[in-house]
């Protein structure tokens, strides 16, 4: 999978060359491009945003670099994403979909936001991670990003998969490891105990118990 990121800070984007995200990278399943949106410019400043038309707070960004920047990756089987408060709710699903693109094309807003034409002429998927403000678009694309490549074949076991989080709809029961006793906290005797199909049963229980009393919202969908 070829990743290109579009955005105005190149620079923060060095955790996705760290732990899992940079063995997939030195493996060659998944490719991160990082494209400076200045560079596109044809302002002799290289000036990128602008104030809005009809005023308000803040900057925007131009239509010009991103279009270009765009354009210069583009490929017929792109697909584009655009992290945004108005997108729809980031979730396991979306991720998991998207890990099964070829070409994922993303879009880093900043200061007061895009200007509405890049979304009109490239209509890109645009995606919320929560209902809450970001700086900037960086940290939701990583956000997505990270999330998206544990999917990607080879990026990490099939098992890890299969047990996470939201992946039957529930979350993840209690992990423990060494040592078994910590400040006089013991580690459940069942998962010392060997006993495969014990253990499976108890993390099943307390797989359901922990959905019910922080996440019921999880059954009802
Ligand atoms: C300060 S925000 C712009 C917010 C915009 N004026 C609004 O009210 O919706 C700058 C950029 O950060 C990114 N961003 C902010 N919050 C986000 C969120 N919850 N999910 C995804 N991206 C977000 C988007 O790319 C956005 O264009």
């Amino acid at each position: 999978m070829k990743i290109d990121i579009l955005t105005l800070f190149p620079e923060s984007f060095s955790y996705l060359n760290s732990s899992i995200l940079k063995r997939a990278q030195e493996n060659n399943i998944i490719e991160i491009n990082l494209i400076d949106i200045r560079n596109f410019s044809k302002d002799k400043h290289k000036k990128c945003d602008d104030y809005p038309f009809g005023g308000g707070a803040g900057m925007l960004m131009s239509v010009q670099p991103i279009y270009d920047a765009l354009k210069s990756v583009q490929k017929e089987n792109s697909k584009i994403i655009f992290p945004s408060p108005s997108g729809e709710k980031f979730n396991a699903n979306i991720a998991k979909n998207l890990s099964t693109y070829d070409h994922l094309i993303f879009i880093c807003g900043h200061y007061e936001g895009i200007d509405q034409r890049v979304i009109d002429i490239f209509n890109p998927q645009e995606i919320s991670i929560g209902d809450y403000v970001l700086t900037g678009g960086e940290l939701a694309s990583m956000v997505i990003i990270d999330s998206l490549s544990r999917f990607v074949t080879g990026v990490i076991s099939k098992e890890s998969l299969e047990e996470e989080s939201f992946s039957s709809g529930k979350l993840e029961y209690p992990q423990y490891t060494r040592p078994a006793q910590f400040m006089g906290l013991k580690v459940p005797d069942v998962l010392l105990s060997g006993n495969h199909e014990e253990i499976a049963k108890w993390r099943e229980k307390k797989s359901i118990e922990k959905t019910k009393n922080i996440r019921p919202d999880l059954f009802n969908n």
